[in-house]
């Protein structure tokens, strides 16, 4: 069974109980959030624009799935550009609970295939904080290298703060081109 799927509208009551149950865990890592994000009613928003977005193929929203079906945590493809660029930005979260399983290496994996196999790009970016050593394991065994260093590159958590950059290529031949030594 693939680890994610297309998020749909009928996700967001599953949705807003995990960012619900998961705010504490979570708010390290990713920009503030207004209070309506933790209800259904903000989830239905942030889906429907996510698959508007969709729609005119600036992005692919997903749903992290474990083995029983059930809905675990996002993966997404945002910011699709083509052109010379053909790139993506990768993100991605998982419900505490489920962590520690091996199931967001999988929805790395399987949307990271998507993007090569269906979506035609040719690469991919994934930025994390300096200090989130589980995201980069996760990377690391998809096969994303470390690229650099961009000081206040995001702002997170209401504070702007370095990230390291990552990036995956479709063809593994290419991969080590220029990329920097850990
Ligand atoms: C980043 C995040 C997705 C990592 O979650 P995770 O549970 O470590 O990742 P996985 O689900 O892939 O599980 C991997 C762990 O399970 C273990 N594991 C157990 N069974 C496994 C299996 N069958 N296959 C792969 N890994 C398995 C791995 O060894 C690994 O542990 P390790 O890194 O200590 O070696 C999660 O911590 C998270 O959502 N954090 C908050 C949001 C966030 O940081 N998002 C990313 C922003 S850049």
């Amino acid at each position: 069974m693939p680890a994610c799927r297309l998020i749909t509208p009928d996700d967001a009551p599953v949705l807003a109980g995990l960012v619900r149950a998961n705010r504490d865990f979570l708010a390290p890592w990713e920009p503030l959030h207004r209070d309506e994000y933790f209800t259904e009613a903000g989830q239905l928003v942030s889906i429907q624009a996510a698959l508007s977005e969709h729609a005119q193929g600036r992005s692919l929203p997903c749903v992290m799935i474990d083995a029983d079906g059930s809905v675990v945590g996002r993966v997404n493809l945002n910011n699709i550009v083509r052109g010379a660029f053909q790139s993506a930005s990768l993100g991605y979260w998982l419900a505490s609970a489920a962590g520690g399983r091996g199931l967001a290496t999988a929805a790395v994996r399987d949307i990271t295939r998507l993007a090569f196999a269906e979506l035609g790009l040719h690469r991919l970016q994934a930025d994390t904080l300096v200090h989130n050593v589980p995201s980069q394991r996760v990377l690391a065994r998809n096969g994303f290298v470390r690229i650099g260093l961009a000081p206040r590159y995001l702002k997170i958590a209401g504070r702007w703060q370095d990230c390291v950059l990552h990036q995956l290529v479709s063809d593994p031949a290419e991969q080590g081109n220029g990329a920097e030594r850990r």
